[in-house]
């Protein structure tokens, strides 16, 4: 048997209508479309639509008519997937207007169907693309956080090993090789000097493994997201030759490691993106607080007029807006608003 002739499996369908005898309609036709397995749950405007998600966390996808007492064209998709999350909505217009279809889309919504085409089999079938999709797209973006938690994870493990392990050795070894030297020229004996030698190339291999495990997981030596930023700061000057003043402002709330490991790295890709792409010769951080909001800038004074909304997103960008997402931050790339360049902008609202 191939995979389309497979009955479907029964959902739960939030239905949203303010007109009975429409949503009568609709609900016949769905049964005519897929049987009598799938549950129906009605809702007459936006805010009977929130409290059902409230009442109920099995939604699978909600039929949604656009204009209701209190919500009105794409403000009505925008306000249900607000309520919803990522449950799939399928628009059902009240005209064959294209546009307002595809704004509806534009705006979050998984398909549209106008009312006057509702056949069984056309509303069987994008109920049908609409749950698959929402489910295969919730799938891949559950997998993305779990390699990014577990490359997280093994970073702070190496972190931790290059730490405690590398790091207390050769401690050991650069104090052996400092009294190996003392004793030696206790002596008179020229090999002191190569002693010494050895204790200094030592000490530099320690501060390397401890720059090498700050790389990896900057927030276990800095407990504090501000520390770590400014030490970032003072990297890119070092390694990138750029200015990069750090400033916070306001009252920074303090914030989960995993968030400020997020923030940080937000950070740290936007001030790569700032001198590898735009030329920057200065990247500002600016961390700020306000009401247990916190908001952290990188703006820098690279190429004039470019339109971020023209980048070809990499990895880079991808992640970054992943990162946010996945921390319930919002994220702009817009045009530096004090000068030439770029500024990105996460706003992680107060919990
Ligand atoms: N600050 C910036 N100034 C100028 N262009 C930028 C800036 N940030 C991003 N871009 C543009 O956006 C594109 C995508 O950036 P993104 O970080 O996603 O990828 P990348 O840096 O090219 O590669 P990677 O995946 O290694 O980060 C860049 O190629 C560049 O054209
Ligand atoms: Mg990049």
């Amino acid at each position: 048997m191939s995979a389309r002739s497979l009955p479907p499996r029964p959902i739960h369908i939030l239905l949203v209508d303010d007109s009975d005898a429409d949503a009568r309609f609709i609900d016949m036709m769905v049964r005519r479309a897929r049987g009598d397995q799938d549950r129906l749950t009605s809702a007459s405007n936006a805010a009977e639509t929130a409290r059902a998600f409230a009442r109920h966390d099995d939604i699978d996808l909600v039929l949604l008519d656009l204009t209701l007492p209190d919500a009105h064209g794409t403000d009505t998709v925008r306000r249900v997937l607000e309520a919803g999350r990522d449950v799939p909505i399928v628009v059902l217009t009240a005209t064959d207007d294209e546009e307002v279809g595809r704004a509806c889309v534009a705006a979050g919504a998984q398909d549209f169907l106008p009312k006057s085409e509702l056949r069984a089999i056309l509303l069987g079938r994008v109920i049908d693309y609409a749950v698959t999709r929402s489910r295969d797209s919730a799938a891949r973006r559950h997998l993305e956080q779990e390699v990014l938690e577990s490359s997280e994870q093994e970073r702070q493990r190496i972190a931790r090993d290059l730490h405690d392990d590398l790091g207390q050795q050769l401690t050991g070894i650069a104090i052996m090789a400092r009294s190996l030297a003392a004793k030696l020229a206790a002596r008179g004996l020229p090999e002191a000097t190569d002693a010494r030698e050895l204790g200094e190339l030592v000490s530099g291999a320690i501060a390397q493994s401890v720059a090498l495990a700050r790389g990896l997981d900057p927030l276990t030596e800095f407990d504090a997201l501000p520390m770590a930023l400014e030490a970032l700061a003072s990297d890119g000057e070092r390694r990138f030759r750029i200015r990069c003043p750090f400033r916070t402002a306001g009252e920074i709330p303090a914030v989960d490691g995993a968030v400020a490991g997020h923030l940080f790295r937000i950070a740290q890709e936007a001030i790569t993106n700032a001198v590898k792409h735009g030329g920057a010769s200065q990247v500002e951080i600016e961390l700020r607080g306000s009401g247990g909001a916190l908001e952290i800038a990188v703006a820098d004074d690279g190429k004039r007029s470019l339109e971020p909304a023209r980048f070809e997103p990499g990895q880079g960008l991808r992640i970054m807006a992943y990162r946010a997402r996945s921390i319930g931050a919002s994220l702009a790339i817009e045009r530096n608003p004090h000068g030439h360049g770029i500024r990105v902008r996460c706003t992680l609202p107060a919990s």
